[in-house]
């Protein structure tokens, strides 16, 4: 088959295909997946173990000056409880995502939790979603043993993501950190909220084109949901087109980067019951069951109407396996599932 130049007005053409167009957009990315990274299913177990935050990115649920939010944080015995039920689950990883905090105390701590479900679970694989941190704590996590990281660009655009965030964040800084990772040798994941506040289609284009151009490993991507106390202006704010966009751009992915891992994340289904077997669909390959303790998940809603926050992990393995058969996909238990292309890039392959 003749090899497709992805050019910004081809990929604005692709996401705005609606009805047959649509699903032959995603059926031709399912079968690129499936022949490319093959039909697997892999897991990881996410666990949110602090709501903590210094940043007061203005759509999301736990910025800082939400003073609705209970805050917390798991200890360390409960994260390695955590841990051990994605053990016996047979997870082959594991993502510790929580606020952003930068003090000594809490990189000590994250260093030590790394290096401790190491020790005890050496076949685990240690995802890391902390945000922004300096090279060298970087360099402490990634020899602690965490050796995938994602930090989502939110926006590839400077000026939109000034728009999304207060002055004291910094889009030069978060690119930095993306290279800075890179460099250091993680396998690298980003991503962007699909239907954000003052985001246009030519956005969702460019970022695109962003994860091209930065070769990235992975692409976590969801739907934009309104979350509650927002200061933002959700006014505009369509279910539907959010759907559809995020699919569609799951699926616009999957052709211009074959080899890479896809999410098919948990905000699809705050959307549409059924909207991660979509994603999956559409040419997503990777999943990530929510396993952390149940009493917490109500204080971790970075959106509106989160699913799972009433479900145990047990009730999340369960209905996630069924929902990934449902697709005819199969879940793949036991194994990291690393980013294929991240071994390419590795090995200097660039085909
Ligand atoms: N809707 C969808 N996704 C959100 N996130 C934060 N707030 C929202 C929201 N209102 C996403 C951000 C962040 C990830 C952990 O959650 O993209 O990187």
């Amino acid at each position: 088959m003749e090899k497709e130049t992805f050019t910004f007005e081809r990929i604005v053409e692709l996401l705005e295909s609606k009805g047959k167009k649509q699903e032959k957009l995603h059926k031709n990315a399912a079968l690129i997946r499936d022949k490319i990274v093959s039909k697997n299913v892999y897991f990881r177990g996410i666990i949110e173990f602090s709501n903590f935050c210094k940043n007061d990115c203005f759509y999301c649920g736990i910025r800082k000056s939400n003073n609705h939010v209970k805050r917390y944080s798991i200890t360390k015995k409960e994260i390695i409880d955590c841990v051990n039920f994605c053990n016996n689950a047979n997870y082959g990883s594991i993502v510790l995502q929580s606020g952003e905090i930068r003090t000594k105390q809490f990189i000590d701590f994250v260093e030590d939790v790394v290096f401790e479900i190491k020790k005890r679970y050496p076949k685990i694989g240690i995802t890391l979603c902390v945000g922004e941190q300096d090279k060298e704590t970087y360099e402490r996590f990634f020899k602690a043993g965490a050796h995938r990281y994602l930090l989502r660009i939110e926006s590839s655009d400077q000026e939109h993501y000034e728009r999304l965030h207060p002055k004291d964040m910094s889009f030069t800084n978060r690119k930095k950190c993306l290279q800075n990772l890179k460099d250091i040798g993680y396998q690298v994941g980003t991503g962007v909220m699909i239907g954000s506040p003052f985001q246009k289609i030519e956005n969702l284009a460019k970022d695109l084109l962003f994860f091209k151009e930065i070769d990235i490993d992975m692409v976590g991507m969801g739907p934009y949901v309104p979350c509650s106390d927002a200061p933002i202006d959700n006014s505009d704010f369509n279910l539907e087109k959010n759907l559809n966009l995020s699919l569609n751009m799951i699926a616009v992915l999957r052709l211009m980067m074959p080899d890479i891992n896809i999410a098919s994340t948990t905000a699809l289904q705050a959307l549409n019951p059924l909207g991660r077997e979509l994603g999956l669909k559409a040419g997503a390959n990777v999943i990530m069951p929510i396993v952390t303790p149940t009493k917490y998940r109500k204080d971790y809603q970075l959106y509106k109407d989160k699913p799972c926050i009433e479900e145990s992990s047990e009730d999340c393995k369960n209905c996630i396996i069924k929902r990934i058969e449902s697709t005819g996909m199969i879940p793949c238990f036991g194994e990291w599932g690393d980013s294929k292309h991240f071994f390419k890039r590795k090995n200097g392959d660039i085909s």
